[in-house]
């Protein structure tokens, strides 16, 4: 019962200023009597837990309980009492740790560039979706985001990169690793601007504003930085503690290759620095990761997983952990675990709340992942053309729609259209992102599909898309385009050209969009000059040449006159 003595006694110089927070010792009780019998609120001691944490063998530190029990104010309390520089990791909207003086970092502005490093985006990749490295299935996917890493410097690249894996990929399992994979990153996309983390200081990243997803991902982006960076600093530097809540989320793949750096820190973090994490089920942490933290505090816990842990360790300490009233805790690693149990309470009483509204004030929409909808969204040129063929020919069989490929000479190679043991033909690729049905011996259209290409659709999607008679010339711009393959995206900005054409490249990468052959089309109704001419400068500002289209060969003379017959004409009739 005397071992931990008052806990003032002793006190390393880097915690001698913080003596006068108290961890209160609530009771001590042997194993040898009765649970109930021996529990004692008068036996308490108070207990520096700082000087506890610095005589164990490292000072790593895990704190796991439901919720409720009291771990982030614990944690918040144990970070004040440091004097140490610190990282901390705060998920939860308004959580405990913004409540720490320090540098505040909003996230969400201010997160690591992922294509800065490969492996940690691929690690990175893999931790925040649970990706193990064995099985073909995972092994593809893993392997493609980390070419997909190397070969990009964006998030648009990524995903441009990615279809032109896709569109190349005789192997179907590279198709579905794209499409699984251009479906995973939409959470991940945000824009920011790096930052560096002054070590020498507190630093709270509060995370709380990002997705789910993102929250795992960047958390083992930053984590990386932090750590390379610790490794860095001179070794009488002050020790540097990164404390990272919600550990579980970091804390999956362990069995993998690519797994967070959390473990390799947990085992070498220990000449510079600590590191501090909280979870709610001691079981949520791998034996391998959870021995390597030499103080682990257990709020009371029913998990049976956590209480099979416990009697691994010691079984009177599992029966304790179940009796623990709220906000009491043990550490599963007390050094006497064996011969006495000591039961903690935080003292919470010099905690001080302050005013979070000033700390974050509420900017809406800063914190969605940006829309990569256009380019994800954007079908191969191969799949276009296997979906305009079945859009102008309704009902017609597969034999109809392959000859209607090769007439237009947008498909012709047999194993594109009808696939082979390794690959899905085109059409029933179609199917399988959802974009077709199976119908009679042909096949139909998904809504999803039509409103990609219906002229119509299309159409009715733009927010601008004014009178009548302009909405028929774009309908009927559409529809010519469409006769070559050709990708149209209608801008839902007011000033931006009416429609912007992407054409199918030529000769053997006919599966590829020409980005660089876009152009914008302006539908003119009228050939007011101030007008024209603004929108002209406007697309050459965008690298977009302009082809003018008129319903009326008086009108279109007009523009090309005041354009110097430099641009492209189109005169498109309308219906009578
Ligand atoms: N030692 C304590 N004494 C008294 N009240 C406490 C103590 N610890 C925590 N509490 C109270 O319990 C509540 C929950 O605490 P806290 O937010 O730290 O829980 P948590 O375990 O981090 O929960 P979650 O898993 O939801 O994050 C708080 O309202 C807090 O004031
Ligand atoms: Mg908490």
């Amino acid at each position: 019962m005397g071992m931990f003595g008052s806990g003032g006694a002793e006190h390393h110089n880097s915690v001698r200023h913080v003596a006068t927070y108290k961890i209160p010792l609530i009771s001590v009780h042997s194993p040898n009597m009765p649970l109930k019998r021996t529990r004692n609120i008068a036996f308490g001691i108070p207990v520096d837990v700082i000087s506890y944490i610095q005589k164990k063998p490292n000072q790593n530190l895990l704190i796991c309980g439901t919720t409720g029990q009291g771990k982030s104010k614990l944690m918040r309390l144990m970070l004040e009492m440091m004097p140490n520089p610190k990282v901390v990791f705060s998920y939860k909207e308004n959580d405990e740790y913004l409540q720490i003086e320090g540098n505040f970092i909003a996230a969400e502005k201010s997160l690591p560039n992922p294509f800065q490093n490969p492996e940690a985006f691929t690690d990175a990749f893999a931790v925040t979706f649970n990706i193990q490295s064995e099985g073909i299935q995972a092994s593809t996917a893993i392997s493609l985001v980390n070419t997909l890493a190397r070969e990009s410097i964006s998030w648009h690249e990524f995903v441009d990169n990615a279809k032109k894996h896709a569109a190349k990929a005789k192997d179907i399992n590279i198709r579905s690793a794209t499409t699984y994979l251009l479906e995973k990153i939409k959470s991940l996309t945000y824009n920011s601007q790096q930052i560096d983390l002054d070590l020498d200081n507190t630093n709270i990243l509060d995370m709380s504003y990002l997705n789910d997803d993102a929250k795992t991902f960047y958390s083992e982006l930053f984590l990386r930085q932090i750590y390379k960076k610790i490794k860095q600093r001179s070794k009488d530097s002050d020790k540097v503690i990164v404390c990272v809540d919600e550990a579980h989320r970091l804390s999956r793949n362990v069995e993998s290759k690519r797994q967070s750096i959390i473990n390799e820190m947990s085992r070498e973090i220990r000449a510079f620095g600590m590191l501090w994490t909280a979870t709610q089920n001691l079981s949520d942490i791998p034996d391998q990761l959870r021995n390597q933290f030499a103080t682990q505090f257990a709020f009371s816990t029913t998990s049976e997983n956590d209480l099979r842990a416990m009697s691994q360790i010691d079984r009177d300490l599992a029966l304790c952990t179940s009796e623990l009233r709220n906000h009491e805790f043990v550490d599963a690693k007390h050094e006497k675990v064996h011969a006495t149990i000591a039961i903690f309470k935080a003292n919470i009483g010099s905690l001080k709340e302050r005013d979070l509204e000033e700390l974050r004030p509420a900017e809406a929409g800063q914190h969605e992942p940006v829309a990569l909808k256009e380019q994800a969204e954007r079908p191969t040129a191969t799949h276009q053309a296997a979906m305009l063929a079945i859009y102008s020919n309704p009902s017609a069989s597969k034999k109809q729609l392959a000859d209607y490929l090769k007439k237009k000479g947008w498909i012709t190679s047999e194993t594109t259209i009808y696939g082979n043991k390794s690959r899905l033909g085109i059409f029933d690729s179609l199917v399988s992102l959802g974009l077709a049905r199976k119908l009679g011996s042909g096949y139909e259209l998904s809504g999803k599909a039509i409103a990609q290409l219906g002229e119509r659709e299309l159409v009715e999607k733009a927010k601008n898309s004014g009178s009548e008679l302009h909405r028929q010339l774009i309908r009927k711009t559409i529809k010519r385009l469409h006769d070559d393959n050709t990708y149209i995206k209608i801008p839902d900005d007011p000033d931006a050209p009416d429609l912007i054409a992407y054409p199918m490249a030529k000769g053997s990468k006919k599966y590829l969009w020409d980005d660089s052959k876009a152009r914008a089309y302006e539908i003119q109704t009228t050939a007011d000059k101030e007008n024209v001419l603004a929108n002209r400068k406007r697309n050459l500002g965008l690298g977009l040449p302009t082809t003018w289209v008129c319903y009326e060969e008086s009108l279109l003379e007009e523009i090309r006159k005041l354009t110097n017959n430099e641009d492209e004409y189109l005169l498109i009739r309308l219906d009578k």
